[in-house]
């Protein structure tokens, strides 16, 4: 017998509250079948003016909802909380966890049976995967695709890749106004969301080797009618998925993230995959932890040269064959058979994807780089975790001992950083405080702070820079990020003074501060926790409850899922 739609509680009854459910709706002429056993999907859509890179999503949505009336549901399109990278302030990630409160919330409430998840910007598709994760409906992700190519004088650029450039393209290369107003508006030429391998591009891709999406979904370009063909068979996929009860939990399973971290590794992803990842395992019930990304990803080959370690842009990913190209390149290190949202094993699904260009994709015979995972550092300096991303980073400064330079916020490095007084050299280690979780608050992408214009313009491009904070995708360098604890909750990050000498051992996988244990316990002792940045509304609770960035930073309260059951009536 097929199970009984959950819509049913609210449709399918004949007493006073069934009336109410569907007579309100009737203003929108549904006729009565719509009532009668259409499985109900709700397309949960974060299109918004704020979020250019997904402004096209609400076209999308009339597309997956041709897909879902074809197959013979029943579609309800609801906003949700839109995280739009480039305008909100302080930080987007300040508010991941408050939009997924609100997609949990709006999909457990209503009379919905499976969800489709429009996503874009960095954010959006993980905060609406947790939310989703702690109701667990059969659901599918529909990431809306990068932008074309960004276009500057007959070469191609990256958006979110270049603004990272601007400060040295000044001082070394002499840039003028007219020359970055030229990028400016070559750069982000069509819909869509970042067209390098930064943090947008890295999360459909994580959302597609988890069996989120349809295969190969996560590297067509927004404007690419083949987009939209994906986004029609999406809708007719979930109504498919309802009626087989394949649920979330079903498909994100400990191997389908295993898979995700091995793929990860093999595309040269962003480093906020982990804090992302962490968060969905959390509300999925998963248990992963830092040191599994290291230890299953880091030694997995580079296969995907792409900005911005690389030289090429998703659309040239997109038509060297995409993700199904490296998911069968990697094959030996994936679970075969784990489900995806089609039915079908991530094995089955890639069985037999055409690599058109070898030089945007390599082979597992002729790699990029040998080992291309995140490297996990463990020290007195970050006793829970640290990351860095080795293949972004410099060779010569992977074994390193350097005098700390000390900023203790954002707007100190600011203040200080160009002082021609400032007493630093490329030798130098960078060391930001208070942009974790709890401090800045929000935990921001900082991380690959700009070095100071007396060392650029002697042409130096990479110095060692440590932080609680995290790093935009789309940025490299020698960065060690999401020192945990942080430094505004004492962690010993928040000891160090300048003149110190730190140690970096990437190989060794160790982060170490040369001072000795009576010192550091002395300014353990004398340290003063910094006055909390908000004493009411959301940031206050977001502060009060936010976990550190070694278990994903998401709030302590919404780990695990309350399902989808909701015992009480309106009434
Ligand atoms: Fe939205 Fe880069 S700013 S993906």
């Amino acid at each position: 017998m097929e199970k009984k739609l959950r819509s049913y509680d609210w449709f399918g009854k004949s007493d006073k509250m069934g009336f109410v459910h569907r007579s309100w709706l009737r203003n929108q002429g549904y006729p009565d079948d719509y009532f009668q056993g259409k499985p109900v999907i709700g397309i949960c859509n974060t299109w918004s003016d704020l979020t250019p890179c997904n402004g096209h999503l609400r076209d999308f949505a009339e597309i997956v909802k041709r897909g879902i009336v074809e197959a013979g549901g029943f579609p309800m399109e609801f906003p949700v909380t839109s995280l739009g990278e480039t305008l909100m302030r302080p930080t987007t990630m300040l508010f991941r966890n408050l939009a997924s409160m609100d997609v949990e919330e709006t999909i457990r409430a209503n009379p919905i049976d499976g969800v489709v998840l429009l996503t874009g910007c960095d954010k959006t598709t993980p905060s609406t995967v947790m939310g989703a994760c702690s109701v667990d409906l059969p659901t599918i992700v529909v990431p809306g695709g990068p932008m074309l190519n960004g276009r500057f004088r007959g070469e191609c650029v990256g958006s979110g890749s270049f603004n990272w450039l601007i400060k040295e393209k000044r001082a070394v290369e002499n840039f003028t106004a007219e020359d970055i107003h030229e990028v400016e508006v070559g750069v982000a030429r069509s819909q869509g969301h970042c067209m390098t391998m930064g943090t947008a591009s890295t999360m459909a891709c994580m959302v597609e080797s988890l069996g989120l999406t349809l295969p190969g979904a996560a590297a067509i370009p927004a404007v690419d009618s083949r987009k939209k063909l994906m986004a029609q068979l999406s809708g007719r996929r979930i109504v498919e998925m309802v009626k087989e009860d394949l649920k979330l939990s079903k498909i994100l399973t400990r191997q389908a993230m295993e898979n995700s971290i091995v793929v990860n590794a093999g595309i040269g992803g962003s480093t906020n995959f982990i804090i992302h990842l962490l968060a969905i395992a959390g509300r999925i019930g998963v248990n992963l932890n830092l040191e599994d990304f290291d230890r299953i990803g880091s030694k997995i080959p580079l296969l995907v040269n792409l900005k911005p370690s690389g030289k090429y842009l998703m659309e040239d990913f997109y038509y060297a064959g995409g993700l199904p190209v490296v998911i069968n390149e990697l094959k030996q290190y994936l679970h075969a058979d784990a489900i995806t949202v089609n039915g079908k094993s991530i094995g089955e699904n890639n069985v037999k994807p055409v690599c058109y260009n070898t030089d945007v994709i390599s082979t597992l015979g002729q790699p990029l780089q040998p080992e291309a995972g995140i490297a996990v550092l463990k020290g007195n300096l970050c006793e829970q975790g640290a990351i860095i991303k080795p293949s972004a980073a410099s060779k010569n400064l992977m074994k390193h001992k350097g005098r700390a330079v000390v900023f203790e916020t954002m707007e100190d490095y600011h203040q200080r950083i160009d002082d021609p007084k400032l007493d630093i050299d490329e030798n130098c280690v960078i060391v930001l405080k208070g942009v974790g979780p709890v401090g800045y608050p929000g935990m921001p992408e900082v991380g690959n702070v700009d070095l100071p214009d007396k060392i650029l313009k002697k042409g130096v491009k990479d110095m060692i820079r440590i932080s609680d904070g995290r790093m935009s995708g789309t940025a490299a360098g020698t960065v060690i990020l999401h020192v945990s604890p942080e430094s505004s909750i004492g962690g010993t990050l928040a000891l160090v003074q300048n003149g110190d000498m730190i140690e970096l051992d990437v190989e060794n996988r160790k982060l170490h501060l040369d001072i000795s244990e009576e010192e550091l316990q002395k300014r353990k002792k004398a340290w003063k926790q910094p006055e909390a940045a908000a004493s009411r509304g959301y940031v206050k609770f977001y502060i009060d409850h936010v976990q550190q960035a070694h278990l994903g930073a998401d709030l302590d309260l919404l780990q695990g899922g309350s399902g989808s059951e909701v015992t009480r009536d309106l009434h």
